[in-house]
């Protein structure tokens, strides 16, 4: 939870933390709600201004909620790429992982955060370099403008183009892992496509194929 103080009380919202475990600053990716009354506040806050922070993290992108598999697929709609950033800087999911997919679709190609940051400054970084160049594969998509990939996630999985675009196998019981992070529409609607693949849900106490977290819009 993130917050800050308002007329006295804690305004706080669900956030994902975008930065690695292993890191001493935390970082968080957020949309400007436009009168949202944190977001509106959160972006004018100045170096040295306080913010509340939560102190006991929760959430299910987790890998052990995960049957053991080949791929993992990190698939994201919006800010719901934050926690799919901190992932993608886990030096211990390469080394479950064959290789790593990573999903982000936003309506336009200007909302594709973090696209020089994936494609140009994590592959070449002195820890995770090799691992990145190695396994990670990043797949951008855009619904409402011309770009290289175009459409909705769902959409692409259901008609097998990101299948072929990527040059693997469609998704199967044995070898793929999922994880989802976007709006409780996207989430719906590609839990019902993944069912139908016959993937089940995981969780702590039962590890399954994939795993879901809402991403907040405020
Ligand atoms: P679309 O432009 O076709 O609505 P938003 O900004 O509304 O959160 O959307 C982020 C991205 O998620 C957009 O590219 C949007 O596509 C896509 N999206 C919205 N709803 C769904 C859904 N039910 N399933 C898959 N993708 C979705």
């Amino acid at each position: 939870m993130v917050g800050l103080e308002v007329e006295g009380k804690p305004l706080m919202r669900a956030y994902s933390i975008a930065s690695a475990n292993y890191e001493e600053d935390l970082e968080f990716f957020s949309i400007k709600v436009p009168n949202g009354p944190l977001t509106s506040r959160l972006q004018h806050l100045k170096e040295g201004d306080p913010i509340l922070i939560g102190k006991r993290p929760s959430g299910t992108l987790i890998v052990d909620n995960l049957l053991r598999g080949k791929t993992l697929w990190l698939l994201s709609t919006g800010t719901g790429l934050a926690p799919f950033l901190s992932v993608i800087r886990d030096p211990s999911v390469y080394g479950r992982y064959e290789r790593i997919v990573l999903t982000h679709t936003c309506r336009n190609v200007r909302e594709l955060a973090y696209r020089d940051y994936l494609t140009q400054t994590l592959p070449q970084d002195e820890f995770l370099g090799e691992f990145v160049r190695e396994k990670l594969i990043y797949y951008p998509s855009v619904t409402r403008e011309d770009f290289a990939n175009r459409g909705r996630i769902t959409d692409l999985i259901a008609n097998g183009k990101l299948f072929g675009d990527l040059g693997v196998e469609p998704l199967s019981v044995e070898h793929d892992r999922l994880m989802l992070c976007g709006s409780a529409q996207m989430l719906k609607d590609t839990r019902a496509l993944l069912e139908a693949y016959g993937l089940q849900e995981g969780s702590q106490s039962s590890p399954g194929h994939y795993v879901v977290e809402r991403a907040f819009a405020s």
